[in-house]
């Protein structure tokens, strides 16, 4: 197959895990036989510093051509005392409204090489398999805000649309994982929340086969450290869902592991870590590049439907890990950690020997 990707580097470690990301998805292309083309753009403070816009139109037009987009970090330090317009962040809010990527996949799944480096005790953090449906267009993100000296409000406004449509993609994914939603909101104190839940119950009839649980967002909060084992499908408004998914990220170990899919329904999606762009480690070649490596297979799976490719890198990864390959943020005390580039040729050497195997 023939697919244009068009890559936004970013910010920080940004540049440095999409090269990995890029590099393993070329392999991908030879191994496949594929032809995967890239396209290069700016966006955050990269942008704002070539262009002075954070998400530049011709960024918008190369991503509009491309078949779905590869995203590495945006943000640092520079630029966090510019005006809210001229903040990367911003430009990494643009690309996901401008695209309508609505739902924020984040799956959160326990790597068993990696047991010992997780902060919870080896049989909690054992066997955790669970997917972060975030909305990703609305909410407190994208509400009317303001502030004057003294005052400054953000609203959050949810439509009905808005929660159907993301709660019908939990549904859909429960169905074909484990069949169980938990739908995570704050309807004790919030009218939004008690929307969510409306839609939720009225949704849930044409889901037999799916069994669905409320929770608040608090007590959510600390069952995801008590039990993560119990969650399947975890669906939520925007800022919940970006809390959550760093609190559940460090299950697996580091935040580094997390991978992401911003989509819509067409197939078009953008992929992109959860994690930001690591001011404190930028620069160094250290950075865990595991993240943005299985945000490509995400893109291979979610956008051009390319399972086995997916997983084979899915595999790659584990079985580097399983060799005791670990970035520093892994490593453990004693052992040697490889940096960013290092690891991914042993992913890469790994994706090599498999196709010898076969
Ligand atoms: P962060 O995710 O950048 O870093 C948090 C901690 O995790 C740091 O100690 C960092 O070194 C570590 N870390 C993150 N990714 C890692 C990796 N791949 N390998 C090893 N260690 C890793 O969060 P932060 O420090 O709160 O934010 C820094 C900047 O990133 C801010 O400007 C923020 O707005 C931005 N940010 C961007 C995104 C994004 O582009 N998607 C996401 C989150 C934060
Ligand atoms: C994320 C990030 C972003 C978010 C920021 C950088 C705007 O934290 O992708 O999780 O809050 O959505
Ligand atoms: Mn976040």
């Amino acid at each position: 197959m023939e697919k244009t990707i068009a890559v936004l580097p970013g910010d920080g470690i940004g540049p440095e895990v999409t090269r990995a990301a890029v590099k393993v998805l070329k392999l991908i292309a030879r191994r496949y036989q594929h032809e995967f083309n890239f396209s290069y753009g700016l966006i955050g403070g990269a942008a704002i510093d070539a262009l002075d816009n954070p998400f530049p139109k011709e960024t918008a037009d190369a991503c509009k051509t491309a078949d779905a987009v590869l995203l590495g970090a945006v943000g640092g330090p520079k630029w966090d005392n510019n005006p809210s317009e001229l903040r990367p962040e911003k430009g990494l809010l643009a690309i996901r409204k401008h695209f309508g990527l609505f739902a924020n996949l984040r799956p959160v799944k326990a790597v068993p090489a990696l047991l010992a480096s997780s902060p919870l005790k080896e049989e909690k953090a054992a066997g955790v398999d669970l997917m972060i449906v975030r909305e990703l267009t609305g909410g407190l993100y994208f509400g009317e805000k303001a502030r004057t000296a003294d005052d400054a409000y953000d609203t959050l406004v949810y439509s009905r649309e808005e929660i159907s449509r993301i709660v019908e993609q939990a549904f859909e994914l429960a169905r074909v994982r484990r069949g169980k939603v938990t739908s995570v909101d704050k309807a004790n104190v919030l009218e939004s929340s008690r929307l969510w839940r409306e839609v939720v119950e009225e949704k849930k009839a044409a889901y037999p086969d799916v069994t669905v649980e409320h929770q608040l967002v608090d007590s959510c909060a600390m069952k995801l450290i008590t039990d993560p084992s119990a969650f399947d499908v975890v669906v939520t408004e925007n800022m919940f869902g970006d809390i959550l998914s760093d609190e559940a990220s460090v299950i697996t170990g580091s935040l580094g592991m997390l991978p992401s899919a911003s989509i819509r329904t067409d197939g078009f999606g953008l992929y992109e870590p959860v994690h930001g762009s690591g001011p404190d480690i930028a620069g160094k070649g250290i950075a865990n590049p595991a993240a943005a490596i299985l945000s490509a297979a995400m893109m291979l799976r979610y956008s051009f439907g390319m399972e086995t490719e997916a997983a084979a890198i899915e595999e790659a990864v584990q079985t580097v890990l399983e060799d005791g390959c670990r970035t520093a943020d892994l490593a453990e005390a004693e052992g040697r950690s490889l940096t960013t580039e290092e690891w991914t040729d042993k992913v890469i050497e790994q994706l090599d020997a498999e196709a010898v195997s076969e």
